[in-house]
């Protein structure tokens, strides 16, 4: 078989997802995104590679503008607050972007107003006009979050236009029962408005090509979903919008209409690469469009279509730019069994974590990346974040280097003594260790992080291993030389571990160059046994790790409670309003009775219904419900039901349902069974 020759890269340019500067950064946004990120671009660098790492603010769109509504200020006002305190976050964090820029920059501003000049001019748009929902008394368009209404799913009144909170199904502002502008509550009218459409359906063949035939080696997650979308049809998507917040479409005919977010967002990529270039000397365009500059998105999820699909599509088009070589996209992180959530104050903010963990980035990096949702969604845990830290940074990785360290100063001055005769048991150490770059390279380059560290600890274990075996606490009494050899090896393991856990630890990193001599060390040169001269001095012993005692576990935990309490007070005031006034005699022509659930089973092919046979006491009949969600199919048989026995009979999923079972919903969308006191007989009528 002919193997297609690997392709060979003389550049980086690395990207991570601009997260929008409407609130602070979480945990989520670390472990999903920016470690990784950053874990790969600081291995590049070790390894002498050319490399462009590049990020910032999305500082347009919806989401921007509806902050600023919430808390009474500018939208500018909104992104320069929260670029700043975002900016901050990921230096503390030690992500090492090349430049923190931000898409309301002239330079952004410039570059995607050419980009999309440069589409039109060569008329890669197809310009439509559709009706849109108005406000009539503000005058404006209305974006889907804009419009309220209630929810035509779960009757939640607060409903969005794109979504609803309270059920999660995604929504379209025409689904919404009552829709109401945001703006000034008024009923939106439909009004008609021109835009301009990417048609993406003409790339369908194309991206078919290129992902799913020449991409097959990306992450199964982001392949699939690449597939699912391309498999269910790519349809033209609007890259205009009729909003007073983002950059003004540069046309003459655009008056009030700005690019949509989602497409200049991905440029800010490219204008940061030019501003960087700018004040480093580089030529921005080797990142952008040479064919040996390797282009990496890092994002979460819900951004594969956007990076995979969407932007490439609009590059293609464009001409003059590489594409990106691969998107190791995450999918989220959990907060002890919760979605995070911003809205809901469910996240462990990183301003916040710094304050109550100070100095201890290395730790939550590394157990973001331990247990990194790289494949699946993944639950972070205070716990868990205390027995990562207590009993694997500190007791595995900390208690080697320190008892390397302390045992060197102790027996030899701290100056590293010469190696003498091997053993057997010196020479596996010594050949354990030599393939330690490659294997946590390896799985680098396939973006496993977990893998990756978990590599870097094994070398940590080894260390540990080969000190527990030799003794030299034993032996210096009546061997020294032999001791010195075994120091000697233990010392090239601590400087290994220094050079190569800087990606995923940096600010360890830094702390142990300071007492092993092995700074500026690259990648390629660790897995020597010789990496620290003998003769050479260590400096300082220092503690690397402390112990997380319970009680900051327990403090954590209970924050967490609180908030959760505060959310379920929230929660009960969200009480459906009472529907409109109605006739007694319309009341008086249903007929409600008590029953009992018989038998019951789930239906085929829907994960909502259940077939239950009930018995109303005037007969025994079918009604199917859509309660599978909130129970189970056993659970139902034998419970007392009411039942509104004269409804329609309707055919559900082919069964023809015989009537309806009456439901409490709470505030959360959970189901009760609405049942009576006991003595209530079958066949009781309820009025
Ligand atoms: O999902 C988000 O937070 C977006 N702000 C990500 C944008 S990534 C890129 F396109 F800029
Ligand atoms: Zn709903």
């Amino acid at each position: 078989m002919l193997k297609m020759a690997k392709k060979s890269f003389n550049r980086y340019t690395v990207t991570s997802a601009l997260p929008y500067a409407n609130g602070p950064v979480h945990i989520g946004h670390l472990a999903g995104v920016y470690v990784p990120a950053d874990i790969y671009v600081r291995y590049l660098r070790s390894k002498g590679k050319d490399v462009a790492f590049i990020c910032g603010s999305d500082e347009h769109g919806v989401a921007i503008t509806l902050k600023a509504r919430k808390e009474g200020i500018t939208p500018q006002q909104v992104v320069d607050k929260y670029h700043e305190q975002i900016k901050k976050s990921f230096k503390d964090f030690g992500i090492s972007f090349d430049i923190y820029h931000r898409t309301s920059s002239k330079t952004h501003h410039e570059t995607a107003a050419d980009f999309f000049k440069k589409l039109y001019d060569d008329g890669k748009f197809v310009e439509q006009s559709s009706k849109q929902f108005f406000d009539p008394i503000e005058k404006q368009f209305l974006a889907d979050r804009y419009i309220k209404g209630t929810c035509p799913t779960c009757s939640f009144p607060e409903a969005y236009g794109d979504q609803c909170e309270n059920c999660g199904s995604t929504l379209s502002p025409g689904e919404l029962i009552n829709p109401k502008s945001m703006l000034s509550g008024a009923e939106p009218t439909m009004e008609e408005t021109k835009h301009w459409y990417f048609p993406l359906d003409q790339y369908e063949e194309w991206l078919k090509e290129w992902i799913l035939k020449e991409h097959k080696e990306w992450k199964p997650n982001v392949y699939g979903q690449c597939k699912s979308w391309i498999d269910n049809g790519l349809k033209p998507r609007p890259m205009t919008r009729d909003l007073d917040w983002g950059i003004s479409v540069p046309l003459k005919d655009a008056k009030g209409k700005v690019l949509y977010v989602w497409f200049d967002a991905p440029i800010g990529y490219i204008s940061a690469t030019k501003d960087w270039a700018k004040e480093t000397g580089k030529n921005w365009e080797d990142y952008w469009k040479k064919e040996d500059t390797r282009l990496i998105h890092f994002i979460g999820k819900d951004n594969i279509v956007f990076h995979c699909i969407i932007f490439p599509a609009l590059l293609q088009a464009e001409g003059s730019y590489i594409l990106p070589d691969n998107v190791p996209a995450n999918e989220f992180l959990n907060l002890e069994s919760n979605k995070i959530s911003t809205s809901r104050n469910w996240a462990v903010w990183l301003h916040e974590y710094l304050e109550e963990f100070p100095d201890k980035q290395d730790t939550l990096r590394y157990v973001l990346t331990a247990n990194a949702p790289e494949t699946k969604d993944n639950d972070f845990t205070w716990k868990d974040f205390q027995a990562r830290n207590n009993s694997e940074l500190l007791a595995i990785f900390g208690n080697f280097i320190n008892r390397a360290v302390v045992l060197t100063h102790k027996y030899f001055d701290g100056l590293v003594p010469s190696l003498g005769e091997l053993t057997p048991e010196d020479q596996s150490t010594i050949d354990a260790l030599s393939a330690f770059p490659e294997k946590i390279g390896g799985s680098l380059d396939q973006f496993k992080f977990r893998e990756a560290v978990n590599h870097l600890m094994d070398l940590a274990r080894l260390g540990n291993k080969y000190l527990a075996d030799t003794e030299p606490w034993k032996l210096i009494k009546t061997d020294p030389e032999r001791v010195r050899t075994i120091m000697n090896i233990a010392i090239q393991i601590s400087g290994n571990l220094a050079v190569l856990s800087e990606p995923f630890l940096p600010h360890t990193a830094q702390k142990l160059f300071k007492t092993i001599p092995v700074n500026g060390v690259k990648w390629e040169d660790a897995g020597s046994s010789d990496l620290v001269n003998s003769g050479a001095a260590l400096g300082e012993q220092q503690y690397l790790f402390e112990r997380i005692e319970d009680e900051q576990i327990e403090a954590q935990v209970e924050k967490l409670t609180d908030t959760r309490a505060k959310n379920m007070e929230t929660d009960s005031q969200k009480v459906t309003p009472i529907k409109e006034e109605m006739k007694f005699d319309d009341f008086m022509k249903m007929d409600l009775r008590v029953g009992e659930v018989k038998a019951a089973e789930k239906v085929e092919k829907s994960d909502k219904l259940i077939k239950l046979t009930v018995d109303t006491g005037v007969d025994t009949r079918i009604i199917v419900s859509g309660i599978a969600k909130h129970f189970s199919a056993e659970e139902m048989v034998g419970k007392k039901v009411t039942v509104l026995a004269n409804l329609a009979p309707r055919k559900i999923m082919g069964i023809e349902s015989q009537g309806m079972l009456l439901f409490a919903e709470n505030p959360d969308g959970s189901l009760k069974t609405v049942n009576p006191d006991p003595g209530a007989e079958n066949g009781a009528t309820i009025a």
